[in-house]
Formats: structure tokens, C-alpha cells, sequence
């Protein structure tokens, strides 16, 4: 693997990449080659068969507290328009294999938003998430007017973008933004395990649950499971669908290969 300036990325281990923010000095602010960076890995990580789940995490204190605001202060609306962090997020957005986030202590703005660009949350119960762009005279911009409020529901997502207040860890459990809390110390642990159980199941299945559990944030109730049945049926020609059905049948362990 490269050595990256604003991520460390751990070899792959049972499947599993795990991709860790650091810029401590900036409570993991997420420059923009820190996207570049994020982005970059996980392409790689789509094409690399060893790879069946990412971990993103931050520290045991911090996940990112949003966009550099320094980095962000010198761009006018035509060095917005430009940005490249856009492309950046779309790359994030359409990684095809399960990521888990373990988030501890703050994720505001942007890191709010690229949690919620995470399949599975495991919150530590210092986790504090917030979106508080209106404080500096913008709005959320990757993301999380929308999945705010498909995840959490109109009032909350109300609230927390044009008040700028912060949730913690047990509301954000409570709304559904993350799916589990444990102290900060256990978060990256209980993340880990979770994505290597995943990195076991077949991984053309699990691709094309990821795809169809995503539409629904997007279509309708009858394309999506027009999708779902179209997935369902591909899926009846793979191997791993006869290895699962003949495991079962034989009282074993299922052996996946991803065909
Ligand atoms: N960008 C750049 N630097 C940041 C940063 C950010 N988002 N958040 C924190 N830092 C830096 C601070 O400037 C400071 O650096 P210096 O010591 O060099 O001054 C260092 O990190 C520590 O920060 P604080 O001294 O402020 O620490 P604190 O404990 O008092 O407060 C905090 C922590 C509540 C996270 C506070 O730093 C804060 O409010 N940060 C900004 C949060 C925010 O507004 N995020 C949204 C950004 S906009 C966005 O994300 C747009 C989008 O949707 C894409």
C-alpha cells in the first residue's frame, strides 16, 4: 500500500481494509487531499478481490470535524464551482463494497456527512454529531441536507441544520444515524468484527444488497423492488449461491468464492 499524508491504511487482514484519518492537528479536518486521498484507496480497494469490507475511522477522540474551514476560506463561489471535492465524494458514494465506520468524538460537517456516506455506524458514547455550516454562514455540501433527512426524519434534521446543535451518540442511536453505541475504546473493535462476519458472506450478494438497500433512499417502492427481484435472480447464477444452498443442505460451512 502507498504512504498517504492525511490516512493510514492498514494491510488488508480476513478481508478487511481499515483506513484510519489522521490529522490530529486539525481534529481530522478533511482537507482536500485528504478526499483525494480517501477516494484513491478505496477504488483500489473496489478492484482488489482480497478486500470485501472497509473500516474508516479517526481516533479515539476525534472522527473529523468537517471541511479544512482554513482551506475553504481562500475559495470564491467560481473556486467552489471548480472544487474537485465533489468528484471526490461521488467516488466515496458509489464504492460498491460494505464500509463500517467506528466514529469517537466529534463528526461534524463534512464528517458527519462522510459517515453518513458509511453502510454500518458504530458509535463510542463520547461521539458527538452535528452539522454547524449555518454558524459559518453556509450550509451542509456533501450530502447531508439529503441523507440527514432521509436517515433521521424532517424535525431532527431540521434541527440540527439550521440550529447547528449537536446530537450524542445515544440520540444519534435513537434516530437511527448509527446502528450501535459502545465506549470508545470497544468502537473500532466491534467495527472490526462486524466487517469481517460481512467479509465471509458471498461477496456478489452482498454487493447487490448494498445496491438495492441504497435505492431505496432514491426510488420508488416499485422500482426498487423491481431491482431487488432482478438482484435476486442474477444472484441464482452464482457458485456461491450453490455452495450456500448445498452447505446448508449438507450441515457444513459454507465455502465462498465470489463467483
Ligand atoms: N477546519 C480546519 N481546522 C479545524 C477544524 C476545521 N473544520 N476544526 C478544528 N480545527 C482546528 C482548529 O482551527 C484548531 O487549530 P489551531 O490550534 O491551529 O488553531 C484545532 O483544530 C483545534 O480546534 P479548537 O481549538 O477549536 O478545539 P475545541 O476543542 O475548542 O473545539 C470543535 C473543537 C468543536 C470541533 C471546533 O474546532 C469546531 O467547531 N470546529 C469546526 C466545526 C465545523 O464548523 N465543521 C463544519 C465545517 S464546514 C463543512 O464541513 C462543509 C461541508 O459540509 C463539506
Amino acid at each position: 500500500m502507498h504512504n498517504y499524508q492525511d490516512i493510514l491504511v492498514d494491510e488488508p487482514q480476513s478481508g478487511v481494509l481499515t483506513i484510519r484519518l489522521n490529522r490530529p492537528e486539525a481534529y481530522n479536518a478533511l482537507r482536500t487531499q485528504l478526499l483525494k486521498e480517501l477516494a484513491e484507496v478505496l477504488d483500489q480497494a473496489a478492484d482488489d478481490s482480497n478486500i470485501n469490507a472497509v473500516i474508516i475511522t479517526g481516533s479515539d477522540t476525534v472522527f473529523a470535524a468537517g471541511a479544512d474551514i482554513k482551506e475553504m476560506a481562500s475559495l470564491d463561489a467560481v473556486g467552489v464551482m471548480n472544487d474537485p471535492r465533489p468528484t471526490y465524494w461521488r467516488r466515496i458514494a458509489l464504492f460498491p463494497k460494505p464500509i463500517v465506520a467506528a466514529v469517537n468524538g466529534f463528526a461534524l460537517g463534512g464528517g458527519c456527512e462522510l459517515m453518513m456516506h458509511c453502510d454500518i455506524v458504530i458509535a463510542g458514547d463520547n461521539a458527538l454529531f452535528g452539522q454547524p455550516e449555518i454558524n459559518l454562514g453556509i450550509i451542509p455540501g456533501a450530502g447531508g441536507t439529503q441523507r440527514l433527512i432521509r436517515t433521521i426524519g424532517k424535525s431532527m434534521a431540521m434541527q440540527m441544520v439550521l440550529s447547528g446543535e449537536f446530537i450524542s451518540a445515544h440520540q444519534a442511536l435513537s434516530f437511527g444515524l448509527v446502528s450501535e453505541v459502545t465506549i470508545p475504546e470497544s468502537s473500532l473493535q466491534r467495527a472490526t468484527e462486524l466487517a469481517r462476519k460481512i467479509a465471509t458472506k458471498p461477496p456478489i450478494a452482498v454487493r447487490l444488497a448494498k445496491e438495492a438497500l441504497l435505492k431505496a433512499y432514491e426510488t420508488t417502492l416499485d422500482s426498487g423492488l423491481n431491482l431487488e427481484r432482478k438482484s435476486f435472480t442474477l444472484l441464482a447464477a452464482t457458485q456461491d449461491r450453490n455452495e450456500g444452498i448445498s452447505a446448508f443442505m449438507e450441515k457444513r460451512q459454507p465455502n465462498f468464492t465470489g463467483k
